[in-house]
């Protein structure tokens, strides 16, 4: 049974005379991989910028975990467990990468007075930074927990972010563009990780993508917008010998 963690109804955006979103439905199967590709303009940024709150949409309805979550504002959705990548605070490029993930954690309720008591801290603390190494784990950077930020690469800074979400309780992490800049073999790396991680938690992927060259072979369904329309969607292999797909990606 595919239980949906997202599960967008018939939304449409418009701006202005513009329909960037004409009656789009679309889901995310819960652990899955969901892959939104499109040409450029299709509207694939705006759609995520709706089912995170960041714009209000026209007309739908947008369910996310069984809970109605159209229009609400970005923080609400944020607490909820849809995290969008940039979102994700900037990692503090002096402290180490465990302190990065640790300041990520949802349960930082600091009393003044508490702090200045070991004791009631002191285990909690220990059971953070055993969650913080089995995220490291998970998404490659355990070895590096003692590192500065700032000498991580770009492929180990989206990991990062990653663990950060994680962290934070992400339980959809909506990723646009994660392998922009990036070359093939770091972008498969990338891509490979997601599935590791996809594995092991409970965690499930809505990734836009536009080089469908390198992404399409680690979906496990595919949506294909252009012009504000869901124009196809299925598995790689469907889309792939989809000819409207060719078209738009081709013509
Ligand atoms: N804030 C905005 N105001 C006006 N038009 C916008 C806005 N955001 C996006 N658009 C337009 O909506 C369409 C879809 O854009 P976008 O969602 O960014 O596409 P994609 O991410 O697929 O490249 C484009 O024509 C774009 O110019
Ligand atoms: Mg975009």
């Amino acid at each position: 049974m595919s239980i949906p963690i997202l599960a967008a109804k018939s939304v449409t955006k418009r701006f202005y005379g513009l329909t960037a979103l004409d009656n789009v439905s679309l889901t995310v199967v819960r652990n899955s991989l969901t892959l939104l590709i499109g040409p450029n303009g299709a509207g694939k940024t705006t759609f995520v910028n709706v089912c995170t709150g960041v714009l209000k949409p026209d007309y739908g309805r947008i369910e996310f975990n069984g809970i109605d979550i159209t229009g609400l504002p970005p923080y609400k959705i944020y607490s909820y467990g849809l995290v969008r990548s940039f979102q994700i605070p900037q990692p503090f490029k002096m402290l180490t990468v465990l302190e990065n993930v640790l300041v990520a954690m949802k349960n930082n309720n600091e009393y003044p007075l508490k702090s200045l008591f070991k004791r009631f801290w002191i285990k909690e603390e220990y059971k953070n930074i055993e969650k913080a190494f089995r995220i490291l784990k998970v998404v490659g950077l355990d070895k590096y927990w003692d590192w500065e930020t700032y000498k991580l690469g770009a492929g180990q800074l989206k990991m990062l972010e990653v663990a950060r979400a994680l962290a934070a309780g992400a339980k959809l992490l909506a990723l646009d563009e994660p392998i922009g800049g990036t070359d093939p073999s770091y972008a498969n790396r990338i891509f490979d990780n997601l599935r590791s991680i996809k594995e092991m938690m409970e965690v499930s992927f809505l990734v836009i993508e536009h080089r469908i060259d390198i992404a399409l072979k680690y979906a496990d369904y595919v949506y294909v917008m252009d012009r504000g329309r869901v124009i196809a969607e299925g598995s790689s292999s469907d889309i792939v010998k989809n000819p409207r797909v060719a078209e738009v990606y081709l013509g």
